[in-house]
């Protein structure tokens, strides 16, 4: 059985986990997950999160506005965010960042509230967890102007992009794509990020790796995606769970 399991990224707000999300979560410790970040989107998934966190010894809040939810963006979001950063076991602002996948026609309002959460994030000394769908561009060079800690969460650029990424200091975050029969990239960024900038995560309940897909997915889906990121390293999935758990620990701030 595996141990130190540290998903740096899921959403347990989400209603799909409403049911059994008890019985779930309460698992977690028996079968080795040391660690998880359940991220919020808007203001009531933040604080859907911090009340987990308040219940699972193991689970820590990030909170934000994700730039797909820019409907659910108040007026005074920034005192909003400040006020969720004061609660216990908050450790990150996110998952914040760009989609224009899905949201091009709002790409004003995300780019804005994607830099006045950086800055938040900074000016609290904590890391973001960044989202990038289809905005690789806009993404890379606000990084590069306020450079934050954090990680580029379900990483999907190149290697070039990763190398760029890492010169800024941050982590880099893969999922379940790894897995995938089609994924090329993902399993080439797998293979080069150094040991100690590599973190590993769900995005529960989406993004579950083979041999699942379809399914919904749960921190306990990790070691598949471990066991890939180990063959494509030549290393044991065990080793790949402990350096990621350090890691996390280390970004979060977490002992
Ligand atoms: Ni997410």
């Amino acid at each position: 059985m595996y141990k130190n399991i540290f998903d740096s990224h899921s959403h347990y707000d989400d209603e799909r986990f409403s049911e059994d999300s008890e019985e779930l979560l309460s698992s977690f410790p028996e079968n080795g997950v040391s660690g998880v970040i359940s991220c919020g989107v808007n203001t009531e998934t933040s604080l859907q999160n911090i009340e987990l966190a308040k219940k699972y010894p193991f689970l820590y809040a990030a909170v934000g506005y994700h730039g797909l939810n820019t409907e659910d963006v108040p007026e005074n979001y920034t005192e909003v965010l400040r006020e969720l950063l004061k609660k216990e076991k908050v450790v990150a602002v996110g998952e914040i960042g760009l989609d224009y996948h899905y949201e091009r026609e709002t790409r004003d309002i995300q780019l804005r509230i994607f830099r006045e959460q950086i800055k938040i994030a900074n000016e609290y000394g904590l890391p973001v967890i960044v989202h990038d769908r289809e905005a690789h561009e806009d993404t890379l060079n606000i990084l590069k102007e306020l450079k934050p800690r954090g990680v580029l969460h379900c990483f999907s650029g190149s290697v070039e992009t990763a190398k760029e990424i890492l010169k800024l200091g941050m982590y880099i975050g893969l999922g379940g794509a790894v897995t995938f029969k089609n994924a090329v990239k993902p399993v080439e960024v797998a293979a080069f990020v150094p040991e100690e900038r590599l973190l590993i995560e769900t995005d529960a309940p989406y993004m579950t790796p083979v041999p699942f897909r379809g399914k919904r997915c749960t921190s306990l889906h990790i070691p598949y995606t471990a066991e890939k990121i180990a063959e494509v390293r030549g290393t044991t999935a065990q080793h790949i769970l402990d350096i990621t758990d350090r890691n996390a620990r280390e970004l979060f701030n977490i002992k």
